[in-house]
């Protein structure tokens, strides 16, 4: 738990609620959290998602590791801490999209499951949605996409602390979806996150 520095500061409520705002925009507010080894396939579903969605009339957005890296979090690495503050602040940022109504589809690495969980825990705290989604491809599929020749640097040496190089992956233990990208076609993978979507009642 990240400790709270500021004192004598208090929430100060609005007058307009989470569900007017659903209302205005007809849909409610959820997170899709991605998690999985770095070419697994997150940024890939993600943004083929977000075409499905968006045609169906969903407001949706993506968060998107390297994206949030070069901005927000730019002063975060890939240390244990870094990592962990790293999912935090993501994972506030995903709550405020949610209040406002949005389909929130969030993909990071986070390799840690107890941040994952936090994340969760927030949502859960504020009745909020999260679907956990691994994005399950064994490590020697994902090095030899290698679409960044990233694992080609990590295992030259070149890049420290790479996670499934020399730096841990925990896979989620009770995720909502798992979706093997390597035995899926993209339609596919879409096709089955559209129907948790709905059974959930989220579109
Ligand atoms: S996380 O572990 O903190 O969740 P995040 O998803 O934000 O990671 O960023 C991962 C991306 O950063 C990777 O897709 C890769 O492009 C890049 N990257 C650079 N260095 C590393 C590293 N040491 N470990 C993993 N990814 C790295």
């Amino acid at each position: 738990m990240t400790e709270q520095k500021a004192t004598n500061v208090h929430w100060h409520d609005g007058e307009i609620s989470r569900d007017e705002r659903g209302e205005l925009l007809g849909q409610k507010g959820a997170t899709l959290w991605f998690t999985g080894l770095s070419g697994s396939g997150k940024s890939t579903v993600m943004v083929a998602l977000e075409r499905a969605l968006h045609e169906r009339g969903k407001l949706c957005y993506r968060l998107d590791g390297d994206n949030i890296r070069l901005g927000i979090n730019k002063n975060l690495g890939f240390s244990a801490e870094d990592r962990t503050e790293n999912i935090r602040r993501i994972g506030e940022v995903a709550k405020l999209f949610v209040d406002t109504g949005i389909i929130v589809l969030s993909g990071f690495i986070s390799p840690y499951r107890n941040d994952r969980d936090a994340v969760r825990a927030l949502h859960n705290d504020d009745n909020m949605e999260f679907i956990e989604i691994y994005v399950d491809v064994p490590l020697d599929v994902a090095e030899d996409r290698d679409p960044k020749g990233l694992y080609k640097k990590a295992r030259a040496g070149e890049i420290k602390n790479f996670t499934g190089i020399d730096d841990p992956y925990e896979a989620p233990s009770n995720p909502e979806v798992v979706l093997k990208s390597h035995e899926l076609s993209l339609e596919q993978e879409v096709e089955a996150l559209l129907k948790v979507l709905e059974q959930r009642g989220v579109i």
